[in-house]
């Protein structure tokens, strides 16, 4: 059993690195004094607040608030936990990590859960070759979608049974079996009875999820039918997040010969099926839209990822969210392309009726990056004039200014737009633009939610970045104002490659997103509107603790639905004694969301996401707020805010 590692050998390891070696080798930093500075990694900044101290061996960012050591560096910026941060760090100064004997690190203190997991697995896989209803299940695979033995056999699919308690007789028959399967998501307790459980999956095709390493660590289950829903899948448990997980990586580095690309789709389904056919470098989100998070970690194991998307409305909105997710990771020599499918097509029904050789084709026929930023920012022009090749060269500098500054890429994307949009280089490449609140929701997030839901404000979550002093120099105020033509409904008329030289950098403004619902109010919307969702969400008890009164209201509107799964929200609001929540519930039935909200296609989508992206932002915060042990003083803070001050009184 791998033990702790002693402080003795982090002292040395810090006393070893020196901070501004690992800082340099991943973000750009210039001397200024005695001080390094360098635009911030954990934040989008136009104008550098990170600040690095070589002597006191600490860096911290003022926009942000990041700071720390070596350590905390390599874990923020390489998205590693503390052991293998202290890996990294312990190889480049080539120094072995010793353990002691003692404390297990996080996997082991899940490896009961682990253990549970893979024996459910296990068991699920039995009960398909073994269970009296068996064919059923059989049946549903190799005759509905044409899933061979073999295949069935790689992904490890299973099959649970009808009954409320066969996993739970199998693998859980002791106490601490059945606690751990609780944990691991696989058991539910029973309202009225605490501690006493069922089973989460019932008559389901089981595809068990499996991490890179091939440990399963969660589950998502097919009704055979119409059922809804048609995919229940693991909450998040200590193990399981689902936002960083990518269905079928493990089986796809298993089983492709030559890894250098990976194809990513939206379904189980897709990935098997494709790799049925031969193309086994597929794999799949887990009902979120592709995040950083996930191209990043592809981008460390393939240099070309190919995003799939449907070629529907829904499909087109998904890859604009692909793409915003990608800019910020995109590094030189790595690819992200994009393919769309015909409408009404899903990789799985593609690949039978057409075949490897003609998937193939289709993605070697996929979109370069560049191509979709330029057309996304050309569909989005309402005006037909020089406004709107106005509009079309801003949107575009918006996305593209996510891009890092240091890439190639990013200049050569600057190179095309201003060939097509005649506004020379250099101006284009000074030209400061705000992100939208679409853009920041997206490169700190992992939603599903469909377009027309994206457009939300909340003031926790969305807000302008505060100017900085470069923007302030090179812009006026009405950067912020209120267009005039926004949203008029007209079509541009422009062709590819109009020329307005006209245009002017000091009109730049970029249009504020509609006034809506926070993401809170929306998905407490949802429930309200679609009741029965209540039961197949969990809201985790960190959450339900918080003081917030949009998430309290949402908690109780959850509450109510999972206990009385067939009232409705007359009888919520019959039964609600507090006035407060009664008129908060009215006011959003009265919203126009709530038309919108009626008809998305999958309501427990979108609160679902909603409340794993509150849980991640309660994650970050607490760690903020844990703070870098190295910032411990305030004459250290005050030195780093002095010497930003005199950089800033330099630059005006
Ligand atoms: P789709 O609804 O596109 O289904 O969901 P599919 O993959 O084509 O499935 P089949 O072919 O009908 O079996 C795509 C993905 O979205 C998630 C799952 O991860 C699914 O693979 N999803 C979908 C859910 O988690 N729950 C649902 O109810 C539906
Ligand atoms: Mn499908």
């Amino acid at each position: 059993m791998a033990g702790r590692i002693p402080d003795q050998f982090i002292d040395e390891l810090l006393a070893r690195t020196d901070l501004t070696d690992v800082v340099a080798s991943r973000i750009s930093l210039k001397k200024t004094g005695q001080n390094y500075s360098g635009l911030c990694p954990f934040h989008n900044e136009k104008s550098p607040s990170f600040s690095l101290n070589p002597n006191k061996q600490f860096y911290y960012c003022f926009g942000c608030g990041a700071g720390g050591n070596a350590i905390s560096f390599v874990m923020e910026h390489d998205h590693l936990d503390f052991v293998d941060a202290i890996e990294v760090l312990a190889k480049d100064a080539g120094m072995e990590v010793p353990r002691e004997q003692g404390a297990p690190d996080r996997y082991e203190q899940n490896a009961e859960l682990l253990k549970r997991l893979s024996e459910s697995s296990q068991f699920y896989q039995k009960q398909l070759t073994q269970h009296p209803d068996k064919k059923k299940a059989t049946d549903y695979l190799s005759k509905d979608r044409g899933l061979s033995g073999q295949i069935a056999k790689v992904f490890g699919l299973g099959y649970a049974p009808a009954g409320w308690d066969n996993l739970l007789k199998d693998v859980g028959t002791r106490a601490e079996s059945q606690e751990q399967l609780l944990h691991g998501g696989m058991l539910i307790e029973k309202k009225e009875q605490p501690g006493h459980y069922y089973d989460r999956f019932r008559d389901r095709i089981i595809f068990p999820i499996r991490d890179s390493r091939g440990r399963v660590i969660a589950f998502g289950g097919r009704a055979f039918g119409d059922e809804k829903p048609k995919y229940l899948n693991s909450p998040e448990t200590p193990v399981f997040q689902k936002s960083q997980e990518l269905y079928g990586l493990f089986e796809a580095k298993q089983n492709t010969p030559i890894f250098d690309q990976i194809i990513v789709v939206e379904g189980y389904m897709d990935v098997i099926v494709l790799a049925q056919h031969g193309i086994t470098n597929a794999v799949a989100t887990l009902g979120t839209s592709v995040n950083s998070q996930h191209i990043r970690k592809l981008f460390k194991l393939v240099s070309k990822v190919i995003l799939c998307f449907d070629g529907d409305k829904a499909g087109r909105a998904a890859a604009i969210r692909g793409l915003e997710a990608s800019l910020p990771v995109m590094q030189d020599e790595k690819q992200v392309r994009f393919l769309f499918l015909p409408d009404g097509e899903d990789p799985d029904s593609l690949v039978r009726k057409e075949g490897k050789e003609a998937f193939n084709h289709r993605l070697e026929d996929s979109s370069s990056l560049s191509h979709v930023l330029l057309e996304h920012a050309r569909n989005q022009v309402t005006l037909g004039d020089e406004e709107g090749e106005a509009q079309f060269t801003r949107n575009a500098m918006s996305m593209i200014q996510q891009i890092p500054k240091e890439l190639t890429f990013r200049s050569i994307l600057i190179k095309q737009l201003s060939d097509q949009s005649g506004i020379d280089k250099d101006t284009l490449g000074n030209t400061a633009i705000p992100k939208t609140r679409h853009q920041q929701q997206n490169t700190t997030e992992s939603s599903a939610a469909p377009e027309h839901t994206s457009n939300t404000t909340s003031d926790e979550e969305y807000y302008y970045p505060p100017a900085t002093y470069d923007e302030y120099d090179s812009q006026p105020s009405q950067e912020y104002s209120t267009p005039t033509h926004y949203d008029s409904g007209k079509k541009s008329t422009f062709k590819k490659g109009g020329k307005f030289n006209k245009f002017k950098e000091k009109e730049v403004y970029f249009p504020p997103a509609p006034s809506s619902l926070s993401r809170i109010k929306q998905a407490s919307l949802c429930l309200l509107l679609h009741p029965h969702i209540a039961k197949e969400i969990d809201i985790p008890d960190p959450l339900i603790n918080q003081a917030n009164d949009e998430l309290q209201t949402l908690c109780k509107i959850w509450r109510y639905f999972s206990k009385y799964p067939n009232h409705n929200t007359g009888h919520l609001l019959g039964s609600a004694n507090n006035t407060q929540i009664i008129q908060e519930i009215q006011t959003l039935l009265n919203h126009p969301d709530a038309i919108i909200k009626l008809d998305i296609p999958n309501p427990e989508k979108e609160v679902i996401d909603t409340i794993s992206f509150k849980e991640n932002k309660l994650g970050e915060e607490y760690l903020k707020n844990k703070g870098p042990a190295s910032i411990d003083t305030d004459e250290n803070k005050q030195d780093i805010r002095n010497r930003i001050e005199q950089m800033r009184q330099k630059k005006s």
